[in-house]
């Protein structure tokens, strides 16, 4: 006889009701997010921090999750609160929980093969072709975030314009070397993918950038072509729409007629702004990301989509499925059964298995409509006005960059202290804040000063939030300065 096991439990009912018991009180903890601080750190003592023996035992849900409700569920990174302006952090949404806890039932691997979760993600990726006037007949994927979005798709831009078989013979094959170009203000994930993809981010060239901290046009015309005069093979544009530092959008238009006089692959990094074109204000300075090759944009930023959640767009199919598609003889797909289902989204990235990522996502968008995200959007870039207008009259306080989008950069100010002792109060500011549960906005440097970062992709937040804000900086660096 073997002896025979499971994981399943005898008592389902117990089971029902200890799930029933943290979604109440996952609920309740977001119901009432407002009246807790924003962070707290993980206390010193906590089981968290220390080596524990790996467990060999049984525990009870119950157990489990009173240990959640106590020692995880409360140290969380904050962005669900109303005031967390940090980085650029959606807050989530209770359709997207739903669509997560959902997928984990189905337990599916959407890496390939034929059933309901390769169709939703298909669903959701038709819906973003729509929204970015992409064809029809592109491909996507949804991927954990805009970097692996950027990184399958400068990998899909390397192979086209690499002007060898690269995918065979690798770079030292390659008649040139391969050079990209981005501006100075874009996001580090870039450089990153330009070391993965074996090219060096020292080829990645940083493009300086005009007052609104936009690629500078002229500067990127020139340095194509004093690199092409050099020998050397110029790939791909990056884009930005929405720069992590102060929410620029570069000209798209313009660098998509550069890339496509000079066949250069044109990328747009959409990771938060992408989503922007949904609100009526910003469209018309969106609208040309429909002639780039390709966009990774977030579902997990202004869509508010449980982390994580993003997704790549790539204009042409065959370049994108040929620079992944290498599948063993144990992954050949069939005409019809289980095995059908092509193409399978392995091609599209370097990933096999593959979670049912999409599920939360189209919960997301079947719940609210884009309607409501464009109107969020909206509102979220008003409330980023009307902080920057409240930053301007305030003369304890200086705005270092004008607002263009959702992201306002600020410092406490006062003119008789040196620069040095004004970026460490600063910092000094943000950590308190922090610190206290007050607020969580993070930092950032603009022309050389340290800056307080507030990016409001936040559907929680309210004006008096903001008020509250601006009273507590004010306040703690006067306290600071003993004023
Ligand atoms: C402009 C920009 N690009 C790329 C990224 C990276 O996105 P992810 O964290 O989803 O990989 C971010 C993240 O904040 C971003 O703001």
């Amino acid at each position: 006889m073997i002896s025979e096991t499971t994981l399943d439990p005898e008592e389902w009912d117990e089971v029902g009701f200890a799930f029933h018991q943290a979604v109440d009180q996952c609920m309740n903890n977001m119901k009432s997010v407002r009246n807790r601080p924003v962070w707290q750190p993980v206390a010193k003592e906590s089981v968290l921090r220390q080596n524990v023996p790996v467990p060999t035992g049984e525990r009870s849900l119950y157990e489990l999750n009173s240990f959640f409700n106590e020692s995880i569920l409360p140290f969380s990174n904050g962005n669900t609160h109303p005031r967390f302006f940090g980085w650029v952090h959606g807050s989530g949404n209770i359709a997207g929980v739903m669509g997560e806890m959902l997928a984990a039932f189905m337990n599916s691997n959407a890496g390939g093969r034929d059933h309901a979760a390769v169709y939703i993600e298909r669903q959701v990726l038709n819906w973003c072709k729509n929204i970015f006037n992409f064809p029809f007949e592109s491909s996507g994927i949804i991927t954990t975030g805009t970097s692996m979005g950027t990184l399958i798709a400068l990998k899909v831009a390397r192979n086209t314009h690499a002007g060898g078989d690269i995918q065979k013979l690798g770079l030292a094959g390659m008649p040139s070397r391969l050079v990209g170009y981005t501006s100075s203000e874009a996001h580090c994930s870039a450089a990153k993918a330009f070391e993965l993809l074996g090219l060096g981010h020292d080829a990645l060239r940083r493009i300086p950038v005009d007052s609104e901290y936009r690629m500078d046009i002229e500067a990127l015309k020139h340095r194509i072509s004093e690199d092409r005069m050099n020998g050397l093979c110029p790939i791909a544009v990056i884009a930005s729409a929405g720069t992590v530092n102060t929410g620029a959008i570069d000209d798209l238009k313009r660098i998509a007629d550069i890339c496509h006089n000079q066949d250069i692959w044109m990328h747009v990094d959409g990771a938060f702004g992408g989503l922007a074109i949904l609100a009526p204000e910003f469209h018309g300075r969106l609208t040309a990301i429909s002639l780039a090759d390709s966009i990774a944009f977030d579902f997990h930023k202004w869509m508010h989509v449980p982390y994580d959640a993003g997704c790549v767009l790539i204009k042409n199919e065959a370049e994108h499925r040929k620079a992944f598609s290498s599948r063993g003889v144990y992954l050949a797909g069939l005409d019809c059964g289980l095995a059908g289902g092509e193409p399978w989204f392995c091609e599209y990235g370097p990933e096999l298995s593959r979670g049912f990522r999409a599920l939360k996502v189209w919960f997301t968008m079947q719940a609210y409509g884009m309607d409501r995200f464009a109107e969020l959007i909206t509102q979220n870039c008003n409330q980023a006005r009307y902080l920057g207008e409240l930053v301007k009259s305030n003369s304890g306080l200086q705005l270092l960059a004008e607002v263009t989008l959702n992201i306002v950069c600020f410092r406490y100010y006062d003119r008789g202290v040196p620069e040095i002792e004004l970026d460490q109060l600063n910092i000094r500011i943000v950590t308190e804040l922090q610190l206290s549960g007050i607020a969580a906005p993070s930092t950032t440097t603009i022309k050389g000063h340290t800056a307080i970062r507030v990016s409001i992709t936040n559907h929680r937040t309210m004006t008096e939030d903001l008020d509250l804000l601006v009273e507590e900086i004010c306040r703690l660096g006067n306290q600071m300065r003993g004023k």
